[in-house]
């Protein structure tokens, strides 16, 4: 074949460049299904040599080689978490997964917003349960940090102890535990971010993970669409445990950024890069709130610019999805340049330096 004239670095770059234009002219969820076939087959490019030391971050005392993860909902079923790994990530989020395996909401259930390079999604926690994600994890090494993002089914009578379950099923595997309460496709699960809800919660999570053989990190992976007295609660729920961490945010939905686009009108959660303003905000309003608990800036990282702004607000580590979407898998690459380029042009010697330089400004609006 005519590609293999050329070096595996360029040849991984142009079939990954081929491939994105292929699948931007599927539908999105059948496009999904392709790349994680492709993953799985091992046709995706692998960073080629170590991360730079600029990168290396404690994130919870997980040693990241970088501080980019892949965020939840892409790997929903733990089928390529090593291949995610050897992608370049400094972390990989499987999951949303739940006890049970359930189907999710009817299709379509994934739109592109393209003119914003926006998605929205309402799969509802799609995905083959517990048990099928342990499996596959159990066999599989990851040479990176692996999450477990965990959930309660849609039927389920008591949403708090599926969450025990996960901890209970997940804690010894995982590198961490990513408790998420945020999805707005799950009816109720928001509600679980209220005071005596996330109180209870946290409580039962907290005392699982307290029984299991390793003390696993849990991080809480919040919703954008809160205000600031309802941040200030959360806040307050959060520093009364030893939690170790918040990740901001999910989806939102709100649709101001991408109103009379195409597909804007579909509900579910919006992410991607006109999520970007919100979730930054939302980070830096959460920072100010928690000291110096870690936090992991989610939500519309499409360069190494929007990358720099989340430490900036408020983040020891990010995580992106939305933006492979459209940069395809590569963007990785960019993005970790970038920061590395950043770092060295700021006479500074690693990325965790920026954490919080812009807070403030981030929290009242002002970037
Ligand atoms: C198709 C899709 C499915 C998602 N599923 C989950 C999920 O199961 N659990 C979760 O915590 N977040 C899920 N998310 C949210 C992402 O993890 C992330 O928080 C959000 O998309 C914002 O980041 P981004 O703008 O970089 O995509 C999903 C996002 C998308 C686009």
């Amino acid at each position: 074949m005519i590609l293999s004239a050329f070096s595996p670095l360029l040849r991984s770059k142009l079939l990954s460049n081929l491939t994105l234009d292929a699948l931007m002219k599927m539908d999105p969820e059948t496009a999904h299904g392709a790349t994680i076939t492709a993953l799985r087959m091992g046709l995706s490019p692998q960073q080629q040599g170590p991360d730079a030391p600029e990168l290396a971050t404690d994130l919870c005392g997980l040693k990241l080689t970088n501080p980019i993860g892949m965020a939840a909902g892409f790997d929903k079923n733990a089928e390529v978490p090593r291949q995610l790994a050897l992608l370049g990530f400094g972390m990989t989020e499987i999951g949303t997964v739940t006890p049970r395996p359930q189907a999710g909401n009817p299709k379509p259930r994934l739109f592109r917003v393209t003119e914003a390079q926006g998605v929205i999604n309402r799969m509802g926690f799609n995905n083959e349960g517990h048990d099928v994600a342990f499996e596959r994890l159990r066999s599989v090494q990851v040479p990176a940090s692996l999450g477990v993002n965990i959930g309660a089914n849609k039927d389920s009578e008591d949403f708090v102890a599926d969450y025990v379950l996960g901890v209970n099923r997940f804690a010894e595997l995982a590198d961490y535990l990513t408790v998420n309460i945020s999805s707005p496709n799950t009816p109720g699960l928001r509600n679980l971010q209220t005071d005596e809800a996330l109180t209870r919660l946290l409580g039962e999570v907290l005392d699982a993970r307290a029984k299991a053989k390793k003390r696993v990190p849990v991080l809480l992976k919040i919703a954008p669409d809160l205000d600031e007295t309802a941040m200030d609660a959360i806040a307050r729920v959060i520093l009364a445990t030893d939690l170790d961490g918040v990740i901001v945010s999910n989806t939102t939905i709100g649709r101001d950024p991408v109103a009379g686009m195409s597909n804007a009108t579909e509900m579910g959660g919006l992410s991607g890069k006109p999520l970007f303003p919100l979730a930054t905000q939302r980070l830096a309003q959460m920072r100010q709130r928690v000291g110096d608990l870690p936090l992991v800036g989610v939500g519309g990282i499409h360069d190494a610019q929007t990358a720099l702004a989340k430490f900036e607000a408020g983040a020891n580590a990010i995580q992106l999805y939305s933006a492979m979407v459209f940069g395809g898998l590569d963007l990785l690459d960019r993005i970790k340049a970038g920061l590395v380029s950043e770092v060295r042009k700021a006479g500074k010697k690693n990325i965790s330096e920026f954490v919080g330089t812009k807070t403030s400004d981030w929290a009242a609006g002002r970037l």
